[in-house]
């Protein structure tokens, strides 16, 4: 067959990938025109210029697009049967707001690719082929990760996702802003009005075994399971000047204390995560003891089972630094709202197998890939519930993402889009 020597091009891919960057700003940290990371916030200014750039550079291709009622942008390009559903690859445009260029977008890219590679040869597959840009995957501006696929997999509430606000106390909520870029779409967000054959997606690995071990391709067979918190504690305001230490009801106290003690509790659980990212002080003023304070809690864990066991001692845990935060003084309290719940996946064996003999076809040797699971949440997670998917992990420098620094070679690049267009073509090929 033909289509198993198909090839992308390597020097396209990578311009592709730095011309998108032009949408956005990125946080320079070398000499170079490209080293800077990217920051491009789901549904900005320059999150609408990198999807019109989608949109108009995939219809060119010959491709429909369809965008639904979360702005998640589907590119489908025809094949010889009619009304099947496309075997997509997806990623997504949107960043964090410190972030890298090739988390995310690199998927997308080498989606766009394929569809240009498959033009350029006349090949006709079977069924049509689905490049997606899911929106808001990172959930750093809009605080739900993956929140537009899981709409679309009908695990999330549209009404919730939609109402969402941004992080920081912005007034923006996401179909605000959805409206206000022009990609509030029409079409149901849901598995049902957009269905998918299959979901393919390449990401950088953005840990360090890859690397580590000189091997080009991870075979993703799955995704660890996470769950988003915010915890917030509430004390007493009062003056810093006055207050004698055992008199205060001091929040963050309580709070650094627990993340401490999230940290150490994490530990103790095969392969458990405990993470703090954003912590807010109320009132904010240096000659005030705070009477709230708010963490974001990030819990992580190889299996669903061990996330459970894991989430109750830290309640236990921070029930017991509140008691005796306490003891003799005013009242304190905590209370968790859970934000995201990301269960652990098994990607699809058919999927997992095509990547596999794809890994082999393009590197010549299957030493060079290795089967992995994903420490972080990718929008195949949601793909996965409603059709079979895997993801191709490529490898990451110094193993370090969601940081302007992330990078990954041209040539690792290059070949996890070859793997990427195989596992498609291998999929239409069933
Ligand atoms: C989401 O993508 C995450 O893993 O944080
Ligand atoms: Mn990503
Ligand atoms: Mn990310
Ligand atoms: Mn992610």
């Amino acid at each position: 067959d033909l289509t198993s020597k198909l090839r992308i091009n390597p020097s396209r891919l990578i311009t592709t990938l730095h011309d998108t960057c032009q949408w956005g700003t990125g946080h320079r940290y070398g000499a170079h025109a490209t080293e800077t990371g990217m920051s491009r916030l789901s549904l900005s200014d320059a999150d609408k210029q990198a999807r019109d750039w989608f949109v108009e550079t995939t219809k060119a291709l010959g491709c429909k697009v369809t965008v639904d009622k979360m702005g998640n942008i589907f590119a489908v390009r025809p094949g010889r049967v009619q009304d099947k559903p496309p075997t997509c690859v997806g990623s997504h445009l949107d960043t964090q707001p410190r972030g890298g260029r090739y988390d995310g977008i690199l998927g997308v890219v080498a989606g766009v690719e394929m569809l240009r590679v498959l033009e350029e040869g006349g090949v006709e597959t079977g069924f049509p082929v689905g490049v997606v840009n899911w929106t808001n995957e990172e959930g750093a501006r809009f605080p739900v990760s993956m929140v537009s696929s899981g709409v679309w997999a009908g695990e999330i509430a549209l009404e919730r996702a939609h109402s969402l606000r941004e992080v920081g106390g912005g007034s923006a909520t996401m179909r605000g802003e959805l409206e206000r870029i022009g990609y509030l779409g029409e079409v149901e967000a849901s598995h049902q009005a957009m269905p998918m054959a299959a979901h393919f997606e390449l990401h950088i690995e953005q840990g360090p075994i890859l690397e580590r071990e000189e091997r080009k391709i991870g075979i993703v067979e799955g995704v660890q399971a996470y769950r988003w918190f915010t915890v917030e504690v509430v004390g007493r305001e009062a003056h810093t000047g006055t207050t004698p230490i055992d008199a205060r009801a001091d929040p963050l106290l309580a709070a650094s204390w627990m993340i401490c003690l999230s940290r150490r509790a994490a530990a103790e659980f095969d392969g458990g995560l405990a993470s703090t990212g954003i912590l807010t002080l109320e009132p904010g003023s240096v000659n005030t003891i705070p009477g709230k304070v708010k963490f974001s809690l990030d819990v992580r864990a190889p299996t669903d089972e061990i996330l459970d066991m894991l989430e109750q001692r830290l309640r236990s845990d921070f029930d017991n630094v509140i008691a005796e935060a306490t003891r003799g003084g005013e009242g304190m309290s905590v209370s968790w709202q859970t934000d995201s719940v990301s269960p652990a996946v098994h990607f699809h064996e058919q999927c997992i197998e095509a990547v596999r003999e794809s890994a082999t076809a393009v590197l010549g040797d299957e030493n060079l890939a290795r089967n992995m699971t994903s420490g972080a949440g990718h929008d195949s997670v949601y793909a996965s519930r409603r059709c079979p998917t895997s993801m191709i992990f490529v490898p990451s420098r110094d193993g370090i993402s969601h940081n302007p620094k992330e990078w990954t070679s041209p040539e690792d690049c290059a070949i996890g889009a070859d793997v990427l267009m195989q596992s498609v073509l291998r999929y239409d090929r069933h």
